[in-house]
């Protein structure tokens, strides 16, 4: 019974960091809604109705058109929008249109517009008002520069808004020695070096001044994995992880960024010698051979890890 009632205790607390994280994530709105910031020619769909309902009608706000709707209301048909750039997304705002409302919907993501990986699960609004926007937050954070909206279960025409709340990844330069990593702090309200780490949590960040915080990551050590991606190009991947340490409920989000780089492997990666601020330390010459399939679910594992990582080290505090 004593045992029951720290699960539930447990459970809770569990539930308070995710909605902290979910309110953390409202402050990080991508702009869809601003023209200048995202603009007519990203948003596309694999069908529309009639001017008044083109997809870039599917701006909440927009008091100019109706929302966006398919042509027919059939499964399948989707709503997208090109971000430009690779996005950690936290959380969306799905709304209906005037001629017809969602009830449930699925996301799909890629980052280079052509493999769509599916959001976990598919999402339902629970709220019973149909204009009211309702905030859905996402975990774990999928990534892409595709967003694509499939809506499901639909009310009259098939008809739909979308609003994002996300952070862009870090500036990554693949140089053939490090993966360079630069975040913009203005970008991640609160961001500070310390409390992140890569994979292997000894990795930490290697500079930070005012505006920036640098990770020059091995490309053999710390966690760093080789992905044979076909007969002439590897991919080394990693992942920068925020992590907010310390129990009980927090204000601020834990977050992760999937570092990816790509090589041709007739350019022999590790030859060319490039200038490195000297804080940085030669990567040893262990041999990496573990060569793997293309995963591109790393980062969900990734996330899983840490979820199990911190559950557990709750668990621990907690007895
Ligand atoms: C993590 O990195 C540190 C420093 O590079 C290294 O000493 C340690 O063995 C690594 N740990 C794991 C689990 O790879
Ligand atoms: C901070 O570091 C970045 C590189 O990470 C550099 O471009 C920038 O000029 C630095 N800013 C200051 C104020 O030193
Ligand atoms: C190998 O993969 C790269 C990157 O995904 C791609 O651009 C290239 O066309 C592929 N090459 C072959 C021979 O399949």
């Amino acid at each position: 019974m004593r045992q029951l009632s720290w699960l539930v205790i447990l459970e809770l607390l569990f539930l308070g960091w995710r909605c902290a994280g979910g309110q953390q994530c409202q402050k990080f709105n991508i702009g869809l809604n601003d023209r200048s910031k995202i603009s007519d020619d990203q948003f596309t769909a694999s069908s529309f109705l009639s001017p008044e309902t083109a997809p870039f009608h599917a701006r909440i706000g927009d008091t100019e058109g109706e929302g966006w709707c398919a042509q027919e209301s059939r499964n399948n048909e989707y709503l997208q929008v090109d971000l430009r750039n690779d996005y950690v997304v936290c959380g969306v705002i799905v709304q209906g249109g005037i001629h017809g409302n969602v009830d449930s919907f699925d996301l799909e993501f890629s980052t280079d517009g052509s493999f769509f990986s599916p959001y976990s699960k598919t999402l339902v609004r629970v709220n019973q008002l149909e204009e009211e926007a309702e905030f859905h937050p996402l975990g774990p954070y999928p990534v892409g520069r595709y967003v694509r909206l499939y809506p499901r279960k639909i009310r009259n025409f098939l008809c739909a808004r979308l609003d994002l709340y996300g952070f862009p990844g870090p500036k990554v330069t693949c140089t053939p020695q490090y993966i360079i990593a630069e975040f913009k702090k203005a970008h991640y309200p609160g961001l500070e070096a310390e409390g992140m780490h890569l994979k292997n949590t000894s990795c930490l960040a290697d500079d930070e001044n005012a505006t920036h915080i640098l990770f020059n990551i091995p490309l053999r050590n710390c966690g760093t994995e080789r992905i044979l991606l076909n007969d002439s190009y590897i991919q080394y991947t990693n992942e920068i992880i925020r992590r907010i340490t310390g129990v009980g409920i927090s204000y601020k989000m834990d977050m992760f960024f999937p570092i990816n780089c790509k090589y041709d492997r007739r350019e022999t990666v590790g030859d060319i010698r490039i200038e490195l601020p000297a804080t940085t330390t030669e990567a040893p010459t262990s041999d990496a051979t573990t060569l793997k399939p293309l995963q591109r679910k790393i980062s969900f594992i990734g996330w899983l890890v840490t979820l199990w990582i911190s559950v557990s080290g709750l668990l621990t505090l907690w007895y």
